[in-house]
């Protein structure tokens, strides 16, 4: 569920009207609200009640300052990729020391800069990675606490691009390889094992390929707790979210009027389901999830630039595009297309929305029916608040878009839109082409 709706003819985002950020702000504009965010947060946290839980917002998912401010008042700690990931959350003002470092390819000055600065744990990747935190450690007189990050081999369903946890994935070390890894772990002087961890991919829809991999886990993270007294278990992310009606599944009854077995994965049925195997393990459970906290909670803002129509084919040409929003053209994925005013009255438009980059790959959206819609209107692409700003480039020397936080019915641009001189602050013409 979700705090977007109309109200009247306008689209809301919790109290506030959408149209008028986009008359302030300009677009292409992100908006997020504060409030779906938190019910996001408190709904999962509820789902594993009675056990020992931590969640670890994955930061990749959007890294805006406000948002993680916002994640860690609410007591949430993080799930780093980068050091950049790690910094953002300590600009933000929020803490580090329950939070956790993944990703396969950490570098020395990383895990120096997570060392100092008191992490929780990293999620080991490889052998190789192993010897280097040991001896990064070392240098700074300290110990770093690890989990390895196993690869289960399970097939999550998802789309290829997203797939972590099957061994033709880099990701993580073989299940079968595991054991040996912790044998090496465990020689480590400045080594200390403390958990097991694991991530088999992204919007993942059915709760079938976690269980398994909980299940294959099992057995190895008992081992470990009792070889080396392992005291958590992170399970990852990866739960999926509703795209294809994402604005009607803001609403309780939409969700009351799915088929049984039809229902989208909600927190509730994944917690239900997982609790059980994770209450017998009698460990901490880490959570990381991303895109499960934020992607209903944002918008992407865009004007229309013109309605052309084409032969046989009409495109409706917003002023975003892949640089802003590259989901579609990277992953196929769909994203609904709604005006920011509607009305009933008008036709309906079947029309290919793309953005003005020189792509053909930059479209959002193909033969989709929408309100017929001209130049100057509005319209929000829903489901963009995770992997959406994050994924911004310049391309086509396009700035970084802006973005806005909503709480009630009070709001503020949390991120101006990237001037052409921010753009082109780090370059300079050499001297030898004056
Ligand atoms: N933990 C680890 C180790 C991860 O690699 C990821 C995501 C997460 C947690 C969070 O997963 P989530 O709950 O967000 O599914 N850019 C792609 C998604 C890439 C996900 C990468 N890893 C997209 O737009 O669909």
């Amino acid at each position: 569920m979700h705090h977007f709706r109309y109200a009247g003819q306008n689209l809301h985002c919790e109290s506030v009207d959408l149209a008028e950020v986009a008359r302030l702000y300009g677009t292409p504009t992100y908006v997020y609200s504060a409030t779906t965010i938190a019910d996001n947060y408190t709904r999962l946290a509820g789902s594993l009640k009675g056990l020992d839980i931590r969640i670890c917002y994955a930061v990749k998912a959007n890294a805006n300052l406000a948002v993680l401010r916002h994640l860690g008042n609410m007591g949430s700690a993080f799930d780093f990729a980068s050091s950049g990931e790690m910094r953002r959350v300590l600009a933000a003002g929020a803490s580090v020391k329950e939070s956790v470092f993944a990703g396969v390819g950490k570098t020395e000055t990383e895990i120096r800069l997570a060392l100092e600065a008191g992490i929780f744990s990293f999620h080991v990747e490889s052998e190789g990675e192993l010897a280097r935190i040991n001896h990064v450690a070392g240098t700074l007189g300290l110990k770093a606490t690890i989990a390895i990050r196993v690869n289960p081999d399970v097939d999550a369903h998802t789309h290829a691009k997203i797939t972590t946890g099957t061994s033709a994935n880099k990701f993580g070390i073989p299940i079968k390889q595991a054991p040996a890894a912790y044998e090496a772990a465990s020689k480590y002087p400045n080594i200390r094992i403390r958990g097991i961890q694991s991530h088999i991919g992204s919007q993942v829809t059915e709760v079938g390929p976690f269980l398994e991999t909980l299940e294959k886990l099992a057995p190895l993270a008992m081992d470990l707790k009792e070889r080396y007294g392992i005291s958590y278990i992170s399970i990852g992310g990866g739960i999926g979210v509703v795209y294809r009606e994402a604005l009607a599944s803001g609403q309780a009854a939409w969700w009351d009027a799915q088929p049984e077995g039809k229902r989208p994965l909600t927190p509730e049925v994944y917690g239900a389901t997982l609790s059980p195997a994770l209450r017998k393990l009698g460990l901490k459970v880490l959570l990381e999830p991303g895109r499960s906290m934020v992607a209903n909670a944002g918008v992407l803002l865009s004007r229309v630039e013109y309605l052309k129509r084409g032969q046989g084919k009409n495109f409706l040409i917003l002023d975003a595009a892949m640089n802003d929003l590259v989901r579609p053209a990277m992953y196929d994925s769909f994203h609904e297309i709604v005006p920011l005013c509607r009305d009933t009255t008008r036709r309906a438009l079947v029309a290919d929305v793309v953005g003005p980059i020189c792509e053909t790959t930059d479209c959002f959206a193909r033969d989709r029916q929408i309100q017929e819609l001209g130049e100057g209107e509005y319209v929000a692409l829903m489901s963009a608040g995770a992997y959406g700003h994050v994924m911004a480039s310049r391309y086509n020397a396009r700035p970084i878009p802006a973005e806005v936080l909503v709480k009630g019915s009070a709001f503020e641009q949390v991120t101006a839109r990237e001037t052409f001189e921010q753009m082109t602050v780090n370059e300079k013409i050499p001297a030898f082409l004056k």
